[in-house]
């Protein structure tokens, strides 16, 4: 049969190490997909600056790389816009796209998925959120019959490795994130990360997935760690507490029963027993509560370029099985409609 052609926009931390696993494993890769997967191009800003890649497979010019005869869209760019435009021709088109672009996501999610659901094409995300970290699937498909009441962790790596280092060697801020970029961790702006807007995004996400609700960025409460001291450390510390940014989602249930959701991302004071406590560098951990499956925890890599393209790739043979044996995904249950609390109040 067919191979399943591929276009690649962005190929930076993450679209690097996803041109190096799909050129390794392209065998496996094609043998689970049920077809070969065929990288058909790779977008960049610069071609000129990536004397590394494929040249016959390089462009400038992203929107045309969507709108040629490729299958699969995989957005590893970031931003709103032009991206928004490129993954809604995609999706209009019938095209399946899987992306990490949370920032896009947390805004314009109910925008995509509806041109996807529309066209009968994919969209898949799992990268968006804790990057190699299986919890979108979980959240989604099998956790679907139980009735989720709070989500509650670490989301961002940037911020996690700059508190952690803070914390174990007293290094200071500035430097540290200076080596959250330089890994890779970072968002190509890092006030991003610092600011709690990352995770705010991922907050979003996780509260629209688990609460089968529609929460943009701009329904979480947001505080991020830039006023966080060296002496904000050192007295949690003598307190027997470390300080991490949170993202807090809970399904609020007022007096009169009425329900509705709230969702929240700011430094917290945490006892050092606690579990969230221990996770250290870029990792992320994220508790689940439920009410038939009780306490969950999900803990791995939330960032950098192989963990990231990890999650990528998961999404990329499960929409090329979609294309090679029919049937689509992933389907977004109904919506509640819950309510949601205006910027995280509980
Ligand atoms: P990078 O900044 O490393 O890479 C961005 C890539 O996009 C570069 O290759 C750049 O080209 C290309 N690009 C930028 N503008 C255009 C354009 N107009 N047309 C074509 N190509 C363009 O970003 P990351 O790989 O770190 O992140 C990519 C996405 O993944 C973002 O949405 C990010 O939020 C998300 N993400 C990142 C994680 C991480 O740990 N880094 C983890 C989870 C998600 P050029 O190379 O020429 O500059
Ligand atoms: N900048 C993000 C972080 C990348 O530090 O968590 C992973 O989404």
């Amino acid at each position: 049969g067919r191979s399943v052609r591929v276009a690649l926009l962005g190929c930076g931390t993450v679209g690097s190490e996803v041109v190096r696993l799909l050129t390794e494993q392209a065998d496996e890769l094609g043998a689970r997909a049920g077809a070969p997967v065929e990288l058909a191009g790779i977008a960049v800003r610069r071609p000129d600056k990536h004397p590394e890649l494929p040249q016959d497979l390089l462009t400038a010019d992203a929107a045309a790389l969507v709108e040629s005869d490729v299958d699969v869209v995989v957005e590893l760019v970031g931003g709103i816009e032009p991206v928004r435009s490129w993954l809604l021709t995609a999706l209009r088109k019938g095209k399946s796209v899987v992306t990490a672009n949370k920032a896009l996501l947390s805004e314009y999610s109910a925008e995509l998925s509806e041109a996807a659901d529309a066209a009968g094409a994919d969209l898949y995300f799992e990268a968006a959120v804790a990057g190699a970290i299986p919890l979108l699937r979980p959240l989604r498909e099998s956790l679907a019959g139980d009735r989720i009441t709070k989500v509650m962790g670490i989301v961002n790596g940037t911020t996690n490795f700059i508190l952690s280092a803070m914390d174990s060697t007293g290094a200071g801020y500035a430097e540290t994130l200076d080596e959250a970029s330089r890994l890779g961790y970072a968002e190509a702006d890092p006030t991003a990360d610092v600011d709690g807007y990352d995770a705010a995004s991922k907050a979003a996400i996780l509260a629209s997935l688990a609460f089968h609700s529609r929460v943009t960025a701009a329904d979480v409460h947001r505080e991020g760690i830039s006023s966080v001291t060296a002496s904000d450390i050192a007295a949690a510390k003598a307190l027997g507490r470390t300080v991490k940014l949170l993202a807090i989602c809970e399904r609020v249930t007022a007096d009169d029963g009425a329900e509705s959701v709230s969702a929240r991302v700011h430094p917290v004071m945490l006892e050092r027993s606690h579990p969230l406590a221990g996770v250290g560098g870029a990792f992320n951990a994220v508790f689940v509560e439920a009410d038939a499956a009780g306490e969950l925890m999900f803990y791995g890599q939330g960032a950098g370029g192989a963990p990231t393209a990890s999650a990528v790739l998961g999404d990329l043979v499960a929409v090329a099985r979609n294309r090679v044996l029919g049937g689509r995904g992933p389907r977004e249950s109904a919506h509640a409609n819950l309510p949601v609390r205006p910027m995280g109040q509980t």
